[in-house]
This record gives C-alpha cells, sequence and structure tokens, in this order.
C-alpha cells in the first residue's frame, strides 16, 4: 500500500494540517528545519538509525552517519558558525561538492537561525560574485579547490567576511578572511542552541535564472518544510526501511528539498554519490546500496538509456521500488523504457525553486501516461491560464501558462532584493509559472514549454542574457546573442550567434578559446556547445537583438513576423 492510498480520497480530505500534526506543529510555535531533519527524529528513537551513507570519488571512499551523527556534527558547524558572529537572517553560502559537509552545514546554519544559500560548486567566478554580492553574504563554507575563484572577486565583496575551509592542510598559511573549519576533527557536539526560528523566517535562498536582469534569490521560510514533508511523503513514497537515493546537488532546489529536507524529516536513510555521471557507476551504486527509492532527472534517464539495455541487465537491480524523475520534460519514450528495463515506469513530477515543492506529479497507484506531468498535488490548485484575457480555461486540451492559487506552505516569499519581480509573477490573482501546458479531461498535465527565453539544459535553467553579457567580456567578442539549440540527451544546450571585434577572425581556436571563457567565468552548464560567427546579428529597427529568429533557425521553426527586423 502506498503512503498516498487513493489519490482522490486524499483531494477530498485534503488539509496542511495532516502534516503539521504529524510533525506535532501548531501554529505560531517554533519550526525549524534543522531540528526536525535531526535532532527531532533521534527524540523518535531513531538515533542509531542510519541518515547517510555518503560515497566519494571512489566506492572505497565511503563514510557512514546515523541521525545521531548528523544532529551532531550539525550543532558542531552551528556552534562554529555562532562563534565566529553569525546572527540570525546572515546569509551563509555553501560552496562545496557533495561531501557530508554540506549536507550537516545546511542543518547547522538553519539550526542558528541563519539564511543557507547553497551555491553550484562548478560555478565560475563571475557566477559565484553575481549570486554573493545581491545577498550581503556574510560567510562561505567551501573546499580548499574552490578558494581561488573566491579571492578573484573578494574585493568587490565587501560584506563577505569569513571564507571557511572545510579542508585546509595544515601546513598551508592562511589568506585574507580565510578562517578553517574541520568537521570530523572538531567532534560531534552533543547540544546547540537552537534559534526558535517561526513559520515565516526565512530558511534557504536558492538562486535561478531570469531571462533578463541577475540572478533571482528566491527567498524560502521554514514553514515550507510542511509542503516538503508531505510530498515527499506521499510522492516519493519513502517508508521507514527504504534506501533512497536522490542525485540532484544540493545547489540546486532538488537537492535541498528532496536531498536533505524531505528525507530527513521523514527520518529516512538516504546515500549520496559525490562522483560524476557514467551508467556503469550509477546501476553499481544502486546495486551495491539495494537503492529503493530513486528520484533522479530527465538527462541522466536519457544517457542511461543510449547506455543500452544490455548493461541494465549485468547489475542487480531488483531492489528498486519507485522511481520518480524532475527537472525538465519527460519524454513518454523514456518511461515507457524504464518500464521494459526496471520493470516500473519513472513518475514524472513538476515544480520550480519558486514553489519550494512538488506541485505536479505522477502518484504510486495512479495510472501514469507516458509524457504527462501527472496531476496537481492535493491541496493544490493548478490552471490553465489563456494568453490573452489571464483567466483560467475550463475547457480541456486548450494550452495557455500553468497557474497556481498561491496558498501552499512551501511558496516563495520574495525574490531576495527584488520585489518588484517578484510582484510580477502574479496575474489576477495567480502565480505565473511561466511554463505552458494543457489539461486533459482527466486533470493530467502535458508540458508544451517555457514562455520565455530561459534554456533548460539537462534540467539547468541558463539564462541567455547572463551568457551574452559573459560573452561581451571577451576581447574578441563585439556582440553576441545566446539562444538554445536540440539536442538528443540534455533536450537543448547553449548556441552562441557572435559578431568579432576589428582585428579577430573566425577559427575554431577562437570558439575553443571563447568556450573555456565562458566555463571558467559561469559555469560548464551555460558554456555554449557552439558558437556560430556572423557578420551582423539580426535585431528589430530599435536595436534589440532578435533572438527569437535565431531560435526559430535552430529548431527549424517557422520564423513568423519579422516586419521589425532591420532593414539591410
Ligand atoms: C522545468 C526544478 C517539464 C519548467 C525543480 C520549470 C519541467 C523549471 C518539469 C523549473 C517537468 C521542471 N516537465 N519541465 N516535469 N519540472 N520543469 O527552478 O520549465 O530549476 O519552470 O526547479 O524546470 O526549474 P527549477
Amino acid at each position: 500500500m502506498s503512503n498516498i492510498g487513493s489519490y482522490d480520497e486524499r483531494v477530498k480530505n485534503f488539509s496542511w494540517k495532516q502534516a503539521e500534526n504529524e510533525l506535532e506543529y501548531k501554529e505560531g510555535q517554533i519550526i525549524n528545519i534543522g531540528w526536525y531533519c535531526s535532532d527531532r527524529i533521534c527524540e523518535m528513537g531513531k538515533a542509531d538509525k542510519l541518515a547517510l551513507i555518503w560515497e566519494g570519488r571512489t566506492p572505497e571512499q565511503q563514510k557512514k552517519f546515523t541521525f545521531n551523527d548528523i544532529r551532531g556534527y550539525s550543532n558542531t558547524i552551528g556552534a562554529f558558525l555562532h562563534e565566529l558572529g553569525i546572527r540570525p537572517e546572515d546569509r551563509v553560502c555553501l560552496f562545496m561538492d557533495k561531501i557530508p559537509e554540506l549536507y550537516f552545514g545546511l542543518l547547522g546554519i538553519l539550526k542558528i537561525g541563519a539564511i543557507a544559500q547553497p551555491l553550484f560548486s562548478a560555478f565560475g567566478d563571475e557566477s559565484l560574485f553575481v549570486r554573493l554580492d545581491n545577498a550581503s553574504t556574510r560567510a562561505i563554507i567551501t573546499q580548499r579547490k574552490h578558494v581561488s575563484k573566491i579571492h578573484k572577486i573578494l574585493d568587490r565583496l565587501p560584506d563577505l567576511e569569513f571564507i571557511i575551509i572545510v579542508d585546509q592542510p595544515e601546513n598551508k598559511s592562511l589568506k585574507e578572511r580565510e578562517v578553517v573549519f574541520n568537521m570530523e576533527a572538531s567532534g560531534p557536539s552533543d547540544h546547540l542552541d537552537i534559534y526558535p526560528t517561526k513559520a515565516e523566517s526565512p530558511s534557504l535562498l536558492h538562486y535561478t535564472s531570469g531571462t533578463t536582469g541577475q540572478p533571482k534569490g528566491v527567498k524560502h521560510v521554514h514553514y515550507s518544510l510542511i509542503s516538503q514533508y508531505l510530498t515527499t511523503k506521499w510522492v516519493l513514497d519513502l517508508k521507514d526501511d527504504d534506501i533512497y537515493w536522490c542525485t540532484a546537488d544540493p545547489g540546486w532546489v532538488t537537492g535541498t528539498s528532496y536531498g536533505i529536507i524531505g528525507p530527513w524529516s521523514l527520518g529516512i536513510t538516504q546515500c549520496v554519490s559525490d562522483s560524476g555521471f557514467s551508467a556503469d557507476s550509477w546501476y553499481q551504486f544502486i546495486d551495491r546500496h539495494r537503492v529503493t527509492v530513486w528520484y533522479s532527472a530527465p538527462t541522466a534517464i536519457r544517457s542511461l538509456m543510449k547506455a543500452g539495455d544490455d548493461l541494465v541487465k549485468k547489475y542487480d537491480l531488483s531492489s528498486l521500488r519507485h522511481l520518480a524523475s524532475v527537472g525538465e520534460p519527460l519524454n513518454a519514450e523514456a518511461v515507457i523504457w524504464s518500464q521494459k528495463v526496471f520493470g516500473k515506469p519513472f513518475y514524472d513530477t513538476y515544480w520550480q525553486t519558486e514553489t519550494g515543492s512538488i506541485m505536479i506529479g505522477n502518484f504510486p497507484g495512479m495510472k501514469v501516461k507516458p509524457g504527462s506531468m501527472g496531476k496537481t498535488f492535493p491541496g493544490i490548485t493548478g490552471v490553465i491560464l489563456d494568453d490573452a484575457t489571464g483567466e483560467p480555461i475550463s475547457e480541456p486540451n486548450k494550452s495557455g501558462l500553468i497557474g497556481f492559487k498561491y496558498d501552499w506552505p512551501a511558496r516563495m516569499r520574495t525574490y531576495w532584493n527584488n520585489e518588484a519581480t517578484f510582484q510580477k509573477k502574479f496575474k489576477n490573482g495567480w502565480y505565473l509559472t511561466g511554463d505552458k501546458s494543457t489539461i486533459d479531461p482527466d486533470g493530467y498535465y502535458w508540458f508544451i514549454g517555457r514562455d520565455d527565453d530561459v534554456i533548460n539544459t539537462g534540467g539547468h535553467l541558463v539564462s541567455p542574457f547572463e551568457v551574452e553579457s559573459a560573452l561581451l567580456e571577451h576581447e574578441a567578442v563585439a556582440e553576441s546573442a545566446v539562444v538554445s539549440k536540440p539536442d538528443e540527451v540534455n533536450m537543448e544546450v547553449v548556441k552562441a550567434f557572435v559578431t568579432l571585434n576589428p582585428g579577430y577572425e573566425p577559427s575554431e581556436e577562437l570558439e575553443l578559446k571563447i568556450m573555456n571563457f565562458i566555463r571558467k567565468k559561469l559555469s560548464p552548464l551555460a558554456m555554449p556547445q557552439e558558437i556560430e560567427y556572423l557578420d551582423k546579428l539580426p535585431k528589430t529597427r530599435s536595436g534589440k537583438i532578435m533572438r527569437r529568429l535565431l531560435h526559430a533557425q535552430e529548431w527549424g521553426e517557422e520564423i513568423g513576423d519579422v516586419s521589425t527586423l532591420e532593414d539591410d
């Protein structure tokens, strides 16, 4: 029997109070995610239960932690930060690979009432700068290998007081603002004064990319736990004896909502792998740890598909009980393939950094229609909004923007330092997702595409604006336009069109140099996979670059109205 049981019954009788009751939370009381994910689980008698099975680059690099360990280590990190002078609501960035300190650090930050700002460790100096600058971050916890990127931008970050290094070798001297913290040498600590955060106290700041302007800091609060707990329970169906594997990095929202908060607030054992993707190593990981519930992403699934069916047969994957996916369109073929090779489909789920928790999904026990994202989570009111009027469309199968009634616990509270942009996310009282879809007569959502130019490459959102700006900083580039182009595995990848400054000639060597420049400055994800040289870029009469035209060309689509295109 699945946790959700009958979806229809749950919808009929729904109240978030159910999760509040299960978590023994009452309105107005203290609610602290750090405490809920560790101390409470220990108090419930699961102190010795495994919370984390961690693996580094090789299987031999394995560490295991009980709930009592994560309680103790998060206390130690919280106490260390407090001693440094970190105070409630200060922003503390986590800039690390998927090492244990990242997971326990997040809980430690939350325990002292500070705001955790996780950032993907492959970010280059410019990506890092705009996010630390926007949040006026006070401290960053990182690994030695990432420190040089921080020093490059330190002059421009007067508010960043502490660079906390978790793996500093003893014989190395410290530079400006550097502090050393060694979690294991410090040992777990039995006590910490947990800051009495309330429902609306800020918890996490996750950055997401938009079409124009800088990345936006999505502010979440401790009350988000209510949604994250219940969606984990009902959609991912986690049960006491499960071994759960969420493949997402906590630099992105899936890696925190469902890679830390959801599973640990339920007292579930999870595995984490800090090695990169390979079909072989992923299957081995599942086999070795007897993973039962697996939450992953379409690009990974398509890569596994490409690796072939024979590879699957080499491993014993019979432990797998439930599979789910998020982040980008999960094509019907991938669902059908999964049914064939794993004996069960991947259950698609849909949500956003802004929503904080799963909004639409395929629930255990529900009929899966391959290619559909599923139905709204109980308690969520979703609609399709008419393009012209912005009002909900009542007939099925009509396309429009997905809108939600803004009333679930994990919804973002604002964009950090950017309330004006937050307010633009609403029309006629509906929260606008920016995604287009239809709903069929059975209530299933069928994703069509985004309503903006943001590129979703392998499940990661990349802003064409950020890449264009970074390209202009390369000495050879005069103008740039960035669009997506189709890709078999990642669905879409970044492509750049550039015109060159006088004195520079198009060449493959220059293309590689520019690519590398972007990879270092922004990230490997934002790096264009192709650079096309043009003599001039298509522009409107007012001088705006027509990305739409270049996009249509890449996707072989009708070009549409070009009446505003600049004359020759
Ligand atoms: C896209 C990730 C199709 C969508 C949790 C959304 C999806 C954006 C799906 C959010 C899905 C997410 N099918 N597209 N099942 N899930 N998306 O903020 O465009 O990194 O708006 O949050 O990913 O990406 P974000």
